[in-house]
């Protein structure tokens, strides 16, 4: 077992370190800010609680020390060339986030690249094992690391563990392709609290965990933040529950509220020509994000003159991501030629109808263009939460703006108040995108005062408070019901 007379007393573990390493053209390096929404929600938790974060600084083959950032330690784990491609672009990549995410892609199932990942998962195990204080708490992220839980108590049963899975659970029917599957549930089984955004990914594995694991599990639904499900390993009790993550709501309330931010969003407007209505997308460029999808509804409503070419315009703020894979490359190509059809066909000289930019934006430059957007276009056709379509509506202090959200978001089930739609249904995206570009004014502050209210209170705070006080409380006695 490890040493763990020291060490810290809470400990994330997670892909990826809240920085990225990026390697300069002279040869320097300097740390940026990682992409994506799981480092979004936990960096302001961890800050505050002052643990250690293990994870990959996001380039092959560099070998750093631990080091200390604003009193965070953070713990690189290395990975090389090879590890990069078959467990982080391959398995995670190619063959977990398509299969969890309703197979968009066809997921590729590959021997080696699942090697890579068994052998990368015990890296991030042993790793943790030396970075965790005698009885600390571990808090393990993502679908890339399911294997670290059981992994992890083998090394250390000292430790109270708790998994968060960022992404959809698929439905069992999709589950059941994965050739490893009885493997993945069991790993995820060495945790003492298993998380999930909806009671329905949670309901999903609980019949996994009979079915796959032989395990007695309890029988009645989960609730979300309450009534929590749960499976009998041994003398263990492993408990289950959906807890929704959120933002840190208050932070952009107060920066949408400032001069700064203000004056820029009105020059966004201005630098955009100061057209009727802006209409806004603002993702990583993924197949998941349903960014095809809007681009065509907009691209029908022109063609069908429903919606005027001059007054009303699309912003795609697109973050590079995962530009090695496959289908990545695919997607972006297919964006761009989409992009440059509707301009060719729609856009004057010096007026493009779509402006997209591949490329991270500054935080405080986003928050501007929230501000200065009047629809915000959220249309993915399956994801896990989707902490854009909070982050607006957070950043609306003002009342103002529309949100387009797709049903097939996690974000749908707490934002009853957008213009809902069904990402495969053209139709819906189109009719969804002329209600939000045309509400009346009274409407649309009583549809932001409720979605407010529903961000505000529930912020990221309050959802790493509930996993975490869930995840210190003593399970009780074993399940009543038996299983199948
Ligand atoms: P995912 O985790 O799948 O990337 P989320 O919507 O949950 O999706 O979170 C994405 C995070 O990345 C948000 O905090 C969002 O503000 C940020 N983000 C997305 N696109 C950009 C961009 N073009 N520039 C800067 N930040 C971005
Ligand atoms: C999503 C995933 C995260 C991931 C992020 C960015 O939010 O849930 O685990 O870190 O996307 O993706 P990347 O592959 O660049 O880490």
């Amino acid at each position: 077992m490890a040493d763990a007379s020291q060490g810290s007393e809470f400990v994330v573990v997670a892909n990826r370190l809240p920085v990225d390493l990026e390697k300069l053209p002279d040869g320097s390096t300097r740390w940026k800010r990682s992409p994506g929404g799981l480092v979004t929600a936990l960096e302001p938790i961890l800050r505050a609680n002052k643990g250690a974060w293990v994870g990959w600084p996001g380039v092959p083959d560099v070998d750093v020390e631990p080091f200390y950032e604003d009193g965070l330690e953070l713990c690189p784990v290395g990975l090389s060339e090879k590890e990069v491609a078959d467990y982080y672009e391959g398995f995670s990549n190619a063959t977990l986030w398509p299969l969890y995410h309703d197979v968009i892609v066809k997921p590729v199932y590959d021997r080696s690249w699942w090697n890579a990942y068994v052998e990368v998962n015990r890296r991030f195990a042993e790793t943790t094992s030396k970075a965790a204080a005698q009885g600390a708490t571990v808090w393990i992220q993502d679908y890339q690391l399911q294997l670290v839980p059981k992994m992890l108590r083998m090394l250390r049963p000292d430790l109270t563990i708790g998994f968060f899975l960022h992404i959809p659970f698929p439905p069992v029917e999709l589950f059941m392709q994965m050739p490893w599957r009885t493997e993945i549930v069991e790993g995820l089984l060495g945790a003492d609290l298993i998380g999930f955004h909806l009671p329905g990914g949670a309901q999903n594995f609980l019949y996994l965990a009979r079915r796959l694991a032989g395990q007695v599990t309890s029988r009645g639904t989960v609730g979300v933040r309450s009534k929590l499900g749960s499976v009998q390993v041994g003398f263990r009790t492993v408990r289950v529950g959906a807890f929704p993550i959120s933002i840190d709501s208050g932070d952009l309330d107060e920066k949408s509220r400032s001069k700064a931010v203000r004056d820029r969003a009105k020059q966004i407007r201005k630098e955009l020509g100061n057209p009727k209505r802006i209409m806004l997308g603002v993702d990583r460029l993924d197949y998941t994000k349903g960014i095809d999808v809007r681009l065509n509804a907009f691209r029908e409503l022109l063609e069908e003159d429903r919606v005027d070419p001059v007054d009303n315009i699309i912003v795609q703020l697109a973050t590079p991501s995962r530009e090695r894979v496959e289908s990545y490359k695919a997607m972006r190509g297919e964006i761009e030629q989409q992009v440059g059809r509707i301009n060719g066909e729609y856009g004057q000289v010096g007026h493009p109808v779509v402006h997209y930019l591949h490329r991270p934006i500054p935080r405080d430059d986003l928050i501007a263009y929230f501000v200065a957007a009047d629809v915000m276009l959220v249309t993915p056709l399956r994801d896990g939460m989707n902490l854009v379509a909070k982050e607006y509506i957070a950043s609306r202090s003002d009342l103002g703006g529309s949100l387009v959200l797709s049903e097939f978001t996690g974000a749908a089930a707490e934002l009853r108040q957008a213009y809902l739609c069904n990402p495969h249904d053209l139709d819906s995206v189109k009719d969804a995108i002329v209600s939000a570009l045309e509400q009346q004014p009274e409407d649309g502050r009583r549809h932001m005062r409720a979605m407010r209210r529903q961000v505000l209170a529930h912020d990221v705070d309050r959802w790493a408070r509930s996993f975490l006080n869930a995840l210190s409380e003593p399970a009780e006695g074993a399940p009543r019901h038996v299983h199948e």
